[in-house]
């Protein structure tokens, strides 16, 4: 292990700590008999999840966290957002993977293989530009509405699917769920 690896392994520690609460304590306890099989990276990533407050998430607004060391997405999308993301054909996307953790059907990038919700208000990716790694520009930005990426010029759609530009695949969907209407948990259930 780099000190790099070292130094991103106390950030998520100290962000589990302080933001994962006694559930997410107590899962931990409970996946440590599990883990110890696993490699140290992977021991880390069950371990961590994070539940975030999205009450005062508006609709058009959206809330950057940071987890596992990296920034992540959660919008809160308007009804206009989630209708230009449905009307979409997968012949028209560059990657028409779903890229969503969270699916074991569904696999293709249509939005609803993508969105936290049925209804599709809620959409919860990685701000990681699969390009080479810069954070894209979110609140509409780009060509499609969605996420802009300036780095190289990468510019995502309002499902977060890549529609033009050097970036491979859409923006990651992570493992995400409802805590209850007013919070997400980030990472495998508690
Ligand atoms: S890193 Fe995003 S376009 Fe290159």
């Amino acid at each position: 292990m780099s000190h790099t690896d070292d130094h991103e392994g106390t950030r998520r520690d100290f962000l589990y700590y302080a933001t994962g609460g006694t559930a997410a304590v107590a899962a931990g306890a409970v996946a440590l008999p599990l883990v110890n099989q696993m490699n140290p990276s992977a021991d880390v990533l069950a371990l961590a999840s994070i539940r975030v407050d999205i009450s005062g998430v508006a609709p058009g607004t959206q809330l950057t966290v940071k987890w596992q060391g990296k920034p992540v997405f959660i919008r809160h999308r308007t009804d206009e957002e989630i209708a230009e993301a449905r009307a979409v054909e997968m012949g028209e996307l560059i990657d028409a993977e779903a890229r969503n953790e969270n699916r074991s059907i569904g696999a293709d990038a249509a939005d609803q293989n993508r969105s936290l919700d049925e209804e599709g208000k809620w959409l919860v990716m990685m701000g990681v530009c699969t390009h080479l790694g810069c954070v894209p520009l979110g609140d509409g930005a780009g060509e499609f509405h969605g996420w802009f990426c300036p780095c190289h010029g990468s510019h995502y759609d309002t499902s977060g699917r890549i529609r033009k530009g050097p970036a491979p695949e859409n923006l990651p969907v992570p493992v995400a769920s409802f805590v209850d209407e007013n919070t997400v948990q980030l990472g495998e259930e508690a």
